[in-house]
């Protein structure tokens, strides 16, 4: 188990940020198992100024994921460079150019892209920040710490061309509650017509999911997930998106139909394990001519403008409700991220830099 929360509370208190400095979290220890406290370096330092070339962004709001524990441990799943002792930890997130020195890019503009941990960076925006303007779309820029960013990029990546969901499918979904398990909940549902059992800990977010896309739901931290299967998937699965890996998925394999599809988005049950799962059913995709398939959000980049313009329609239609949980002050993002692996987050986990409201 990781550290108690309260701990963050204590790493958290007394830590307050100005305008006029910039205040960061850094690698102090790469994790072991899970974050703990002592796994992140507060430091205060002089806010940078632009050369040629390059911008100063001021940070508005940073997306919080489990990856960021893979970061922190030194790997590089999204091809930034791996993190050393003393590093910013990566972060995606919101922020307005406040002075530029660039050619393509003017004061007041609002960008989402790599920012990292931190209240103010100066970039030259490089294409491997990733960096992407914000859309007139008249929807708080807020959302592009998630819904409308690399979350939303995932969901859509994951259930359109991985899934190949179909109107009547009979759809399981592991992390339902969660950021990219809320977006697909809804997507699957009120865009493509699934009917979506979703799995999540605990009986407030099964009600919450009723009320975003489910149909059913199993709280598997008090329900017998297999039992439940059994009772709300008579007929098997046509369709199994899973955000968590080990005996979820197993137990989603043993009630395949014919021609069904498994996509490998997380496996966040097996992230703080020693060992990996090892999954022994696999086979069972041979019986029913399924298959399961992974997928990387970053190999889809070039599908943002066209993702974005149809979640953004989505939400505006009333399909997708935007749901982020969104935790006030950078000094508390040690916090977030350990909420994430506390199953306390309940949408895409945001932090609000300086606890600017949801609509900025
Ligand atoms: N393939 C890709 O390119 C890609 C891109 C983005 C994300 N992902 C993966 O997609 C998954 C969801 O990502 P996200 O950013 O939306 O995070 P998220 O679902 O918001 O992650 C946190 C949630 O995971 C659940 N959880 C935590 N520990 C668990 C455990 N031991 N067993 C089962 N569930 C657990 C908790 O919900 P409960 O309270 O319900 O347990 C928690 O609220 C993650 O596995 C992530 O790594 C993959």
């Amino acid at each position: 188990m990781i550290s108690d929360l309260d701990a963050f509370d204590a790493l958290a208190a007394g830590k307050s940020i100005t305008d006029d400095a910039n205040y960061s979290w850094r690698v102090a220890r790469h994790p072991v198992g899970n974050v703990t406290p002592s796994d992140f370096r507060w430091d205060v330092s002089q806010i940078p100024e632009p050369a040629p070339g390059e911008v100063l962004l001021k940070a508005h709001y940073l997306g919080l994921a489990p990856v960021m524990r893979m970061y922190m441990m030194g790997g590089s799943p999204s091809g930034e460079m791996p993190l050393r002792i003393g590093d910013v930890i990566h972060g995606r997130g919101v922020a307005q150019v406040i002075k530029s020195r660039h050619p393509d890019y003017r004061e007041g503009e609002v960008v989402q892209g790599q920012i990292g941990w931190q209240t103010y960076k100066v970039s030259a925006m490089t294409p491997q920040e990733k960096f992407f303007r914000m859309a007139p779309n008249g929807l708080p820029a807020a959302l592009g710490s998630g819904v409308l960013g690399m979350t939303g990029l995932s969901a859509y990546a994951g259930l359109f061309p991985t899934g190949d969901p179909r109107s009547g499918d009979l759809m399981v979904l592991s992390g339902a509650a969660g950021g990219v398990g809320s977006m697909v909940s809804q997507i699957a549902a009120n865009v493509v017509g699934c009917d979506v059992v979703g799995i999540a800990g605990g009986p407030e977010k099964c009600a919450f999911l009723l009320d975003h896309g489910c149909s059913a739901t199993i709280d598997y931290k008090n329900e017998n997930l297999a039992e439940r299967l059994d009772v709300l998937r008579p007929d098997g699965i046509d369709l199994y998106f899973d955000n968590v890996g080990g005996e979820t998925l197993a137990a989603c394999l043993e009630r395949l139909r014919m021609h069904s599809r498994v996509v490998l988005c997380g496996s966040i049950s097996e992230y703080a394990r020693t060992e990996p799962f090892a999954l022994t059913n696999y086979t069972r995709l041979r019986r029913s001519e399924s298959r399961m398939q992974g997928f990387f959000v970053y190999n889809h980049i070039q599908r943002w403008d066209a993702v974005m313009a149809d979640l953004a329609g989505w939400i505006r239609e009333g399909k997708l409700k935007p749901v982020q949980d969104i935790i006030d002050g950078v000094q508390n993002m040690p916090k977030a991220l350990a909420q994430l692996y506390h199953g306390r987050n309940v949408g895409v986990q945001c932090c609000s830099v300086r606890g600017e409201p949801e609509v900025w």
